[in-house]
C-alpha cells in the first residue's frame, strides 16, 4: 500500500511572516492527516516554515534546486543549502519552470540526481500541453518525460521519488482532468517505470496528479486507485481550503 501524499505548491506567493501564519492555521487542521503533508514554500521561507511546523505533521519543500554542489552560479540554491535550510522535499521540473525559465528533461534529471544525492525527497513533476493531449501525444510524453528525469537511480532510489502528474491545461486554469483521464495517465507513467525498472519499483512509487485540485474534486480523484495524492497550488494558499484536500478521506 502506497501511503498519499498530498503537498501545497506555493509557487511565488508569502512573505516570511505570511507563511508563518498560514503553516500557524495549519497545524491544527491537519495534525489527523492520514497522508503525508508536504507544503512548498519559496526559498526564503523555509527556515520560518520549518521552525513553525515544528513537532507537527507537516513537511518543508523547495520549489527548486540547482545540479551544481556549488560554486559561480549566482542566484541559485544548491541541495545542500536548501536542506540545510530545513527542505525534506524538492519539487523539480515543474511546468512553470520549463514554461518560463527553460528547465529541459536532461536539466530536470540533473537535478533528481543532485537532490537524490544530498539526500533531499524529490517530487518530480511530468505532463503534456493541451496541443500535444489533442493531437494524441499524452503517453509518449509523460512516459519520456518520467524515464528521463529517472536516469541514473538506483532502483532503490526510483522508489522514493514523488512523481505529479500535471496535465499542463489543467495548471490553474481551473479546468481538470476528469478523474478517468487522470488515472489513466499515472498509469501510463507506472506502467513506463515498470518497463525500465520492474514492478515491484513501479508499484512503490508515489504518483500525484496536480492542476486544479480541491475540496471540491480531491475525494473524486482520490478514488482512483492509481492516484497516491496531489500536488495543488491555488488551493494551497488557506489553510482552511488546504487542509479540506489533505482531510479528502475524513
Ligand atoms: P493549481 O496548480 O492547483 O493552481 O492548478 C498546481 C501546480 O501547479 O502544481
Amino acid at each position: 500500500m502506497r501511503k498519499a501524499i498530498i503537498a501545497g505548491n506555493w509557487k511565488m506567493n508569502k512573505t516570511p511572516a505570511e507563511a508563518k501564519a498560514l503553516v500557524e492555521a495549519l497545524k491544527p487542521l491537519v495534525k489527523d492527516a492520514t497522508c503525508d503533508v508536504v507544503v512548498c514554500v519559496p526559498a526564503v521561507d523555509i527556515a520560518t516554515v520549518k521552525a513553525a511546523a515544528e513537532g507537527s505533521n507537516i513537511k518543508v519543500a523547495a520549489q527548486n534546486v540547482h545540479f551544481m554542489e556549488s560554486g559561480a552560479y549566482t542566484g541559485e540554491l544548491s541541495a545542500e543549502m536548501l536542506k540545510a535550510a530545513g527542505a525534506e522535499y524538492v519539487i523539480i521540473g515543474h511546468s512553470e519552470r520549463r514554461q518560463y525559465f527553460g528547465e529541459t528533461d536532461f536539466t530536470v534529471n540533473k537535478r533528481v540526481l543532485a537532490a537524490v544525492k544530498a539526500g533531499l525527497k524529490v517530487i518530480v513533476c511530468v505532463g503534456e500541453k493541451k496541443e500535444e493531449r489533442v493531437d494524441g501525444y499524452t503517453d509518449a510524453l509523460v512516459a519520456y518525460q518520467t524515464l528521463i528525469a529517472l536516469t541514473g537511480l538506483t532502483d532503490d532510489e526510483v522508489k522514493q521519488v514523488v512523481v505529479a502528474y500535471e496535465p499542463v491545461w489543467a495548471i490553474g486554469t481551473g479546468l481538470v482532468a476528469t478523474d478517468e483521464q487522470a488515472n489513466e495517465t499515472i498509469c501510463v507513467i507506472r506502467k513506463a517505470i515498470e518497463g525500465r525498472y520492474g514492478k515491484e519499483v513501479a508499484d512503490a512509487v508515489r504518483i500525484q496528479y496536480g492542476g486544479s485540485m480541491k475540496p471540491s474534486n480531491v475525494k473524486g480523484l482520490m478514488a482512483q486507485p492509481e492516484i497516491d495524492g496531489g500536488l495543488i497550488g491555488g488551493a494551497s494558499l488557506k489553510a482552511e481550503d488546504f487542509s479540506l484536500v489533505v482531510n479528502y478521506d475524513k
